[in-house]
Parts: C-alpha cells; structure tokens; sequence
C-alpha cells in the first residue's frame, strides 16, 4: 500500500513536470509581440482593394477585416508592409504573426505555414490592351506574361507557359507598366486587383476567360496553432455577423 502511494506520487510528479514542459513550448510558439499586446501583420500593400495606400495608410478589405480580428483578441494591430515573397519568410520566423495578403492558399504553401478559413474567393485574370490580338487565355502560348513575383499567378504562368515567357515585377502595379509600355503581352493577376488597375489605366481590359479560382485565407506560424485557432473563432464570428460580407461590399460595389 506505501508502495503504491510512492509509485503514485512519482507518477503525478513526471505528469506535473511533463505538463509544464509543455507549456512552456507552447509559450515559445507565441510572439513577443503578441505578449505586448500587439498583432503584427505582414502584407504587401500594391492590391487594391484587398491593402493599398490612403496617404501613409493602409486600407482595404484584409486591413480592415484584420483590425476587427485583432479588437476581439484585444490586440493591437500593426501592419507592415513588405514584399509578398517576404511574407511567408517573415511568418516562418514568427517576425510577423499573421500574413494577410489577399493570399491564396495552396499545398505548397501549407509545407511552409498554418492557414485559417478562407475569408474571400480571388480568380486569376488576363490583362491586356484593348486592341490586343489575345482574345482568349488560348491564345497566351509564346506571349510575353507580365505577373507579380512569387504570386500563384507566377507559379501558374510559369508552369504553364515556360518561366522563359515569364517576366516577374515586384508588384502588379510594375506589371501593369510593363504592360502599357508593350515589355509583356499581358498581365495574370487577381480580378480584384485587376479590375482596379484597369480602372485606374486607360486602354487596358480584362478578358472574359478566367484563368484560376482560388481561396483567400490568413498564413499563419506552423507552431502556433493557439493563434490560429482565436484567429479561426473570429474570423467565424465576423463572417456569421456579417461584418466580414459588409467590409467586402465597401470596397466592392456589388453588381
Ligand atoms: N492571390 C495571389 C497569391 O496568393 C496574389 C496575392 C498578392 N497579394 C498582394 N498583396 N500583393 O499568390
């Protein structure tokens, strides 16, 4: 009987210290930053209407949907902007909490990061000029293909035309340049974004086809699945309110 009493103390004392070993790998997982209060987004903000600039701010549809994340996880939220193949880097190193970039998820990026649920839905287009001979995305075999680098639209491209047919710009505003001053063919890119440039270029215009549909979520750090998980709740709240829809309709005039 004093036996089974000491075996039984050592068990609760190896059970007590494994759950603190526990915890204590989990507070690694969490940011610094997160532990001041602050939530740090990386983004890259050349997308409208997902972040763009407003003067020295940042806005948009992610900015305005990460704001209202980081108020119910009583976090304040910080953006920066960096370049998109930063993004997933900087979220890998915990240096950003959250990437939210009008991302795409696809399976080569889950090796690398946690997504939440998809927040919107992104279709990848075909910009060119208006008198352009590409009539369909058929018509794209040998083109010259204008996209913003380390986009699924880059990936895409470059497998299926050659990456020799591939010229990469920093951002889809450089591609569009690139395109009104006849270095590319054309432009893949988001509808969004392209529907935003288009409006904001004379002689450009989107063609009918629609190249890829695709799902838009937040990256997260692989190890931090608390985060992902509060991130997850919100989001499901905001999305079951309506706020998230109400955002969208702001900065997308439904038709
Ligand atoms: N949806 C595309 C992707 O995930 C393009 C995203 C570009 N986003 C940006 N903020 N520049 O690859």
């Amino acid at each position: 009987m004093k036996n089974l009493k000491k075996i039984l103390a050592i068990v609760l004392a190896a059970v007590f210290v494994f759950a603190l070993a526990a915890c204590g790998s989990k507070e690694e997982a969490q940011s610094l930053t997160i532990e001041e209060g602050k939530l740090i987004m990386a983004t890259n903000a050349t997308f409208p209407p997902y972040e763009y600039y407003d003067g020295d701010d940042i806005i948009g549809i992610d900015a305005e949907i990460a704001k209202l994340i980081a108020d119910k996880l009583g976090l304040e939220l910080e953006i920066e902007d960096v370049e998109f193949d930063s993004i997933i880097p900087g979220v890998q190193s915990n240096k950003y909490d959250i990437g939210m970039a009008g991302m795409t998820v696809t399976d080569e990026r889950k090796e690398m990061v946690s997504f939440s649920d998809s927040y919107a839905k992104g279709v990848q287009v075909v910009i060119v000029k208006e008198d352009s001979a590409i009539a369909s995305i058929d018509d794209l075999e040998g083109k010259k293909i204008g996209v913003q680098q380390a986009t699924t639209g880059d990936i895409y491209a470059s497998d299926d035309y050659g990456e020799e047919n591939v010229t990469k710009y920093a951002n889809g505003n450089l591609a569009v340049e690139g395109l009104k001053s006849g270095k590319v063919d054309c432009v893949i890119i988001d509808n969004e974004p392209a529907k935003a440039y288009v409006a904001a270029n004379e002689g450009l215009k989107i063609l009918d086809t629609a190249y890829a549909e695709e799902d838009y979520a937040i990256s997260l750090n692989k190890s931090n699945t608390d985060l992902q998980k509060k991130v997850n709740d919100a989001l499901k709240e905001l999305i079951a309110d309506g706020s998230v829809q109400k955002i969208i309709d702001k900065y997308i005039s439904a038709k």
